[in-house]
């Protein structure tokens, strides 16, 4: 489905590990306005990306700056804080705000890829839409490493982005800016569909791990 391209929106990333700094950089390049939240959004490490060209056009705030300013909000936090990231940002911020979920619930092991924290008959997505029952939550670009989010050249053209999430204006924007970002997107339905992303991100964790490998995508081949 062409969705058109997503009106300059101002978008709030939550989280400042690479995700959402790719993320961030990916915004910026459409023409949106953004801003990228942080516990110390003057911490050294950020404040050299910033000043970087991938950091052009971003500014830098703390959660609940981030989550007031966008209209358009990105969750990129490891899972094991995000819960108090969203207290940080202050829950009402959300509102009914179209609210990207990119994390993934993610246990880490010694010597091996993580595992999840919960799935099969519960997903970190549905969980995060529970946190924030008013927003419009959207699972995507959780099944991708961050350097291949934004405008991923494949030699196999461009790959598969599939999200989920409850309310259909929220996943036609988000598929807008999905295939502005280079994507073919497949939508799985309601958030419970996160219950597949989560595990299939582990999938490219895996091979990760296993192949020394991370520039890789999903791909549906059809006749
Ligand atoms: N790495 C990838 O390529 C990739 C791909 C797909 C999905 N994901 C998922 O995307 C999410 C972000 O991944 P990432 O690698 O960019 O970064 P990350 O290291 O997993 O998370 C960094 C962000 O989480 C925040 N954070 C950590 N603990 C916190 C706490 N207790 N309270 C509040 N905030 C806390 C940090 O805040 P501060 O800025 O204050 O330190 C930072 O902004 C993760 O859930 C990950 O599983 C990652």
């Amino acid at each position: 489905m062409a969705a058109g391209r997503l009106e300059p929106t101002r978008v709030g990333v939550i989280g400042s590990g690479v995700v959402g700094r790719a993320l961030a950089r990916g915004f910026a390049s459409r023409g949106h306005e953004v801003r990228i939240g942080s516990r110390d959004p003057s911490k050294p490490e950020l404040a050299e990306w910033l000043a970087g060209e991938d950091g052009h056009g971003v500014s830098a705030a703390t959660f609940d700056d981030v989550a007031a300013f966008g209209e358009l909000l990105v969750l990129a936090t490891d899972w094991s804080g995000t819960e108090s990231a969203i207290d940080l940002a202050g829950r009402p911020s959300f509102g009914a705000k179209v609210v990207i979920d990119v994390t993934n619930p993610l246990q880490y092991r010694e010597g091996g890829p993580p595992v999840l924290a919960l799935g099969h008959t519960d997903s970190g997505g549905e969980q995060v839409q529970r946190w924030l029952p008013n927003a419009r939550v959207v699972k995507a670009f959780n099944i991708v490493g961050n350097g291949l989010m934004v405008d991923p050249q494949l030699p196999g053209g461009p790959p598969d982005m599939f999200i989920a999430g409850e309310d259909e204006d929220a996943k036609g924007a988000v598929t807008a800016l999905c295939e502005d970002f280079g994507w073919v997107v497949h939508d799985l339905g309601g958030i419970e569909g996160a219950r597949l992303l989560e595990p299939l991100a582990l999938v490219w964790i895996t091979v990760g791990f296993r192949e020394q490998a991370w520039a890789q995508a999903f791909k549906l081949l059809r006749p």
